[in-house]
């Protein structure tokens, strides 16, 4: 019997016969040659077909193959530096094959297909080599996201999807029906960690968030993924240095464990090699005035080159100058002390100054935009029910949350990272929809 290998292996098995299951990407060649271009999910390379050495009857079947067809393919691992592939270097001298299934016309050929149509054949279009490389880093992201929160003493705690009241404002809700309760898709986990924090010191939650998003942007999921670590006794400059290791971490192990990936994806890793600690760090304030100096001087902003906006003072950043922000620094950058106003109920004032709050949003560079949001939380009873009152929430749904400031309430900080918009500032990618397998946006809930 000869040994079934994974394509990532193929090292291992360099002069030795083994056999590989997958599917065929492409052939091409001709005459007694025929190239075919295999993967099998952990890697991607080249077998070549010798008709004197596959026999007259297994040449024909391997001139009969057509794109994803799946295979059984056995051969010696040859090393050749110039083997294309991932990870490359290494091929196979085919000497025998078996079909498993003869792939009808494959809907997505190699040209230029339009989005709608790649997201209809979601299903399909996974199998491609720059989806099979964004959810490869998008798994080591995952992964480098747990070993460190759990290296650091955090202990994860998963929340509910099912939620009563809102965490991050109630225009984005999505409302279901619990049993004839109106009740929502949980955008966030953090309330509920606000909670735990009082059992275990630090947590974190990780899973699917929900947002009914209303408009239609590179940035925005309807359902996307965030990990929520919160913190007891912390305030939020230690906050900031506790995220600046942890995106420095994800970045450098993303680097380290994805190289082949991020040449699939021709990423040009320059700058993500720059992610390390500290990062800058500039208030509102600052940001507000150097935004519009720039509108006044006529600075335009990519990916369209518009002109950037001025902005009041009060007002959220929108991608514009969440972009132009990023483009004045060579790292991730720190936006601190937004006005209160434009940040969620919870957070807490500056001491002398409550019209801005505690609270930091992480920008990425290169155009990706905020991929953390986070603060110091309130940690007094009466001034969180007069945030819950001005926020026009309910405060019944918040009694609980109100109750665990009223024993050993300490300071206490936490943060979000969104997982496909680390994703995609990692890889590259110009819209979300490709960091998540199945992507859920404005319009679209199929496949
Ligand atoms: O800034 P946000 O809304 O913060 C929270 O939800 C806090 N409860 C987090 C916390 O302090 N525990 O969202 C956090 C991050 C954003 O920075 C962004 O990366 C991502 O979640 N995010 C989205 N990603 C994709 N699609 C959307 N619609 C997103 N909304 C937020
Ligand atoms: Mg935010």
């Amino acid at each position: 019997m000869t040994p079934v290998i994974r394509i990532q292996d193929a090292g291992k098995y360099v002069g030795q016969t083994v056999t590989v299951r997958g599917w065929l990407q492409r052939r091409t060649g001709k005459g007694k040659i025929n190239f075919l271009r295999v993967r099998d999910g952990s890697g991607i390379f080249q077998a070549v077909a010798f008709r004197p050495n596959l026999g007259d009857e297994k040449f024909q079947i391997v001139k009969n193959l057509t794109t994803e067809s799946s295979i059984v393919l056995t051969g010696e691992i040859r090393a050749d530096e110039r083997a294309p592939g991932v990870p490359g270097g290494y091929e196979m001298d085919l000497q025998d094959i078996q079909v498993v299934q003869i792939a009808e016309p494959y809907p997505i050929a190699p040209k230029e297909h339009g989005v709608e149509f790649l997201l209809d054949h979601r299903h399909l279009w996974l199998r491609s080599n720059r989806q099979w490389a964004i959810a490869r880093v998008r798994a080591v992201v995952v992964r480098a996201i747990r070993d460190w929160l759990d290296d650091h003493g955090f202990l994860n705690v998963d929340t509910p999807i099912l939620t009563p009241a809102a965490g991050e404002g109630t225009t984005t809700l999505f409302e279901i029906d619990y049993h004839g309760t109106p009740a929502y898709l949980a955008q966030t986990g953090q309330l509920y960690n606000e909670a735990t924090i009082f059992a275990f010191g630090k947590v974190y939650c990780f899973g699917p968030t929900f947002r009914a998003e209303k408009s239609k942007t590179r940035r925005h999921l309807q359902e996307f993924w965030m990990v929520e670590p919160e913190i007891a006794f912390c305030k939020l400059e230690e906050l900031l240095e506790i995220e600046e290791e942890f995106v420095s971490y994800i970045v450098q192990t993303a680097l380290e464990r994805c190289r082949a990936e991020l040449a699939l994806l021709e990423r040009d890793t320059t700058l993500l090699e720059n992610v390390r600690p500290p990062f800058p760090r500039i208030t509102y304030d600052e940001a507000l005035e150097r935004i519009n100096r720039a509108a006044a001087e006529g600075v335009t902003v990519p990916p369209h080159d518009e002109p950037l906006p001025a902005l009041e003072w009060g007002s959220d950043f929108g991608a514009p100058h969440e972009t132009y922000i990023a483009s004045l620094f060579d790292k991730p950058v720190f936006v601190t002390h937004y006005p209160t106003v434009c940040k969620a109920f919870y957070m807490e004032p500056e001491p002398g100054r409550p019209e801005v709050c505690r609270s930091a949003d992480l920008l990425a560079p290169e155009g990706y935009g905020e991929i953390i949001g986070g603060s110091e939380r309130m940690s007094d009873p009466d001034m969180l029910v007069e945030a819950i009152h001005k926020h026009n929430l309910p405060e019944d749904a918040y009694d609980w949350y109100v109750e665990l400031r009223r024993y050993g309430s300490v300071p206490h900080s936490g943060f979000g990272l969104g997982i496909e918009r680390t994703v995609g500032w990692i890889t590259g990618i110009s819209h979300l929809r490709e960091a998540i397998a199945f992507p859920r946006t404005l319009g679209r809930i199929t496949p």
